[in-house]
């Protein structure tokens, strides 16, 4: 099954490096049709937070307003031993060792992007961490939602959801405020109403009025979705200023539910690692399910790109060639691995 994830998570990163290049290329659609994980939510909620604790790592760009201006496609690969290192589609050959580089690095590529006008912008930076301590994952991190839309911001991040049809939401509400008034379950009740593909986290848990519950909220009465609601308890800010460890903060939060008279019941489905966990397989659902429409869309675009190859016949410029030839190349490659996994799985079997 991670073979799986990490062939998907290989396709989606040479879809977009070559979406790049060919406009008119089919590419653009498979990776639309690739599953991903979205994270949404309203300022300071705990998005980044909870991308962090999921990844096991501290790098993520933290602070108060709007830190996160660009998307940042994250892309986790589990590998069996070795330091764990990140990085990032626009310097391929760089590897980063030190988080804190990666914090900087991320915070330097959006400038770059957006100048110093701290704008926003729907062009993503893509980072890969490969660990032996992550679950194979594509993570989504967009910028949150200000009380005060800025330059129709709101509506971008709805239409960047919508138009990936795919993309499973991971809504976090903080529980020490209405979750009536909360921007993830607003955004969630627009771009997916039956809650299909919503999942709800609560954070903040620690956070909550002497005398209040969230229990009401975790067993799915206050918000219905089709999934369970995962509470998290995350860093607080002055545990950050302290360099409160991840580790450190993973046990803390396991003895908080696990020794919480309201949420004993519920401690086997909260936390952090639980929501990790429970992501990576509902990802390898989505993708079981998938694989025979990818495996055809793979094969429609070679199709295509042989079509349009021999339809500008010989005299082509040398780079537009050289592009549609990479292009196919790709393809080909990716259709011979869908072929090795789709022959591995046996009617009523699951395995790959
Ligand atoms: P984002 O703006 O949605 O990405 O939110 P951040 O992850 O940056 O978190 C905003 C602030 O809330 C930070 O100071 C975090 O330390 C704090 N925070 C996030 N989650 C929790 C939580 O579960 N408990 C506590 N006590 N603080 C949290
Ligand atoms: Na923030
Ligand atoms: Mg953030």
């Amino acid at each position: 099954m991670e073979n799986l994830i990490t062939l998907v998570n290989k396709l989606q990163r040479a879809c977009t490096a070559l979406g790049d290049h060919g406009e008119e290329s089919t590419l653009p659609t498979l990776w639309d049709s690739l599953p991903s994980i979205a994270v949404v939510g309203g300022q300071s909620s705990g998005k980044s937070s909870v991308l962090e604790s999921i990844v096991g790592k501290d790098f993520l760009p933290r602070g108060s307003g709007i830190v996160t201006r660009r998307p940042l496609v994250l892309q986790l690969h589990k590998i069996d031993e070795g330091r764990e290192y990140a990085e990032f589609m626009h310097q391929p050959r760089k590897r980063f060792t030190d988080f804190a580089a990666v914090r900087k690095e991320i915070a330097d590529e959006t400038d770059r992007e957006t100048g110093r006008s701290k704008q926003i912008s729907s062009v993503p930076i893509h980072l890969s961490i490969y660990s032996p301590n992550v679950v194979n994952l594509t993570l989504i991190d967009l910028p949150g939602l200000t009380k005060v839309a800025v330059d129709g911001q709101s509506e971008s991040i709805v239409m960047d959801i919508e138009n990936m049809p795919n993309c499973i939401i991971l809504a976090v509400s903080p529980a020490n405020q209405d979750l009536a008034t909360s921007d993830a379950i607003k955004i969630s009740r627009e771009v997916d109403p039956k809650g299909e593909r919503t999942f709800g986290v609560l954070t903040k848990i620690d956070l909550m009025d002497k005398g209040t519950d969230a229990v009401d909220i975790l067993e799915g009465k206050s918000y219905r979705l089709q999934f369970p609601w995962v509470g998290v308890v995350n860093r607080s800010q002055a545990d950050i200023n302290k360099s409160v460890d991840m580790i450190a903060a993973r046990r803390r939060e396991r003895e908080y539910f696990a020794n919480s008279p309201d949420y004993k019941h519920l401690a086997h489905r909260m936390g952090s690692e639980h929501l990790g966990k429970m992501m990576s397989k509902h990802l390898e659902t989505v993708i079981k399910a998938r694989i025979p429409g990818l495996q055809s869309l793979v094969s429609k675009s070679i199709a295509e790109l042989e079509s349009e190859l021999s339809r500008l016949g010989k005299p082509v410029a040398a780079d537009a060639g050289g592009k549609l030839y990479m292009i196919m190349e790709i393809c080909r490659i990716f259709d011979g691995i869908y072929k090795e996994h789709l022959d591995g799985i046996r009617p009523g079997g699951d395995k790959i």
